[in-house]
């Protein structure tokens, strides 16, 4: 696939197949998200891969289901547009369900620097930065390969359960929960926001 056909093509996918994702393939998009930029040259970067299913859904055991949907709070974001709530009220429900359904959970771990979350400066967060690379790298990987993906921000006690779950070594870190997979044929897909490039360009000065 032409490379600005998967960035046209990528879109968050929450309902998958149980197609199971061929290792070859899997090893591809794991390969391209390694070749990833990093901040220090380093790419100290590994993956927990997970398949069984009962393997994953101990790993979510922390992962709140479908009753932790909190509709009414999502109605009173007066900031929040259509689209965004239209997300919100399908996203909520299928945590759990989209991260299992396909049987290949892949987490990402990174080595984080030692000030990440007591930053000093913009460039504390690098080894954060550089993991974001990485992800975005493998969803744009999957969807040349004709695979979706979608992915969870690990809240609360979640991360540092998985992470001592998986036994990661100290200083790792987990940026989030990463399903990829078959996309199901009525998988639902919500409508990006459009943006006009022109409308953001800012030519020499804001
Ligand atoms: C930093 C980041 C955090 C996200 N966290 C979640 C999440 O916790 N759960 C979820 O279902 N989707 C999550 N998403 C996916 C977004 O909801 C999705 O990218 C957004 O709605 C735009 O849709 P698109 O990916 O189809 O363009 C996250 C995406 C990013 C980049």
């Amino acid at each position: 696939m032409e490379f600005y056909e998967a960035v046209e093509k990528r879109r968050t996918v929450r309902d998958f197949t149980e197609k199971r994702v061929p290792d070859e393939i899997l090893n591809r998009i794991l390969e391209a998200g390694l070749k990833a930029p990093s901040h220090d040259h380093a790419r100290d970067w590994h993956f927990v891969v997970l398949r069984r299913p009962e393997r994953i859904a101990e790993i979510l055991r922390h992962v709140a289901g479908g009753a932790e949907v909190q509709t009414d709070i999502i109605n009173h974001w007066n900031t929040a547009t259509e689209c965004q709530k239209s997300m919100y009220y399908d996203a909520l429900p299928k945590q759990v369900k989209m991260l299992s359904q396909s049987r290949c959970l892949v987490l990402p771990l990174f080595r984080a620097g030692a000030d990440l979350m007591t930053p000093r400066d913009i460039s504390s967060l690098n080894s954060f930065a550089s993991v974001w690379c990485l992800i975005q790298n493998i969803l744009l990987a999957a969807t040349a390969e004709h695979l979706a993906c979608s992915l969870r921000i690990p809240i609360r006690d979640e991360e540092s359960y998985v992470l001592q779950c998986v036994h990661a070594p100290e200083g790792y870190r987990m940026p989030c929960y990463l399903a990829v997979g078959y996309a199901a044929p009525d998988a639902k897909i919500i409508r990006q926001t459009e943006l006009s490039v022109a409308e953001r360009i800012h030519a020499e000065s804001w």
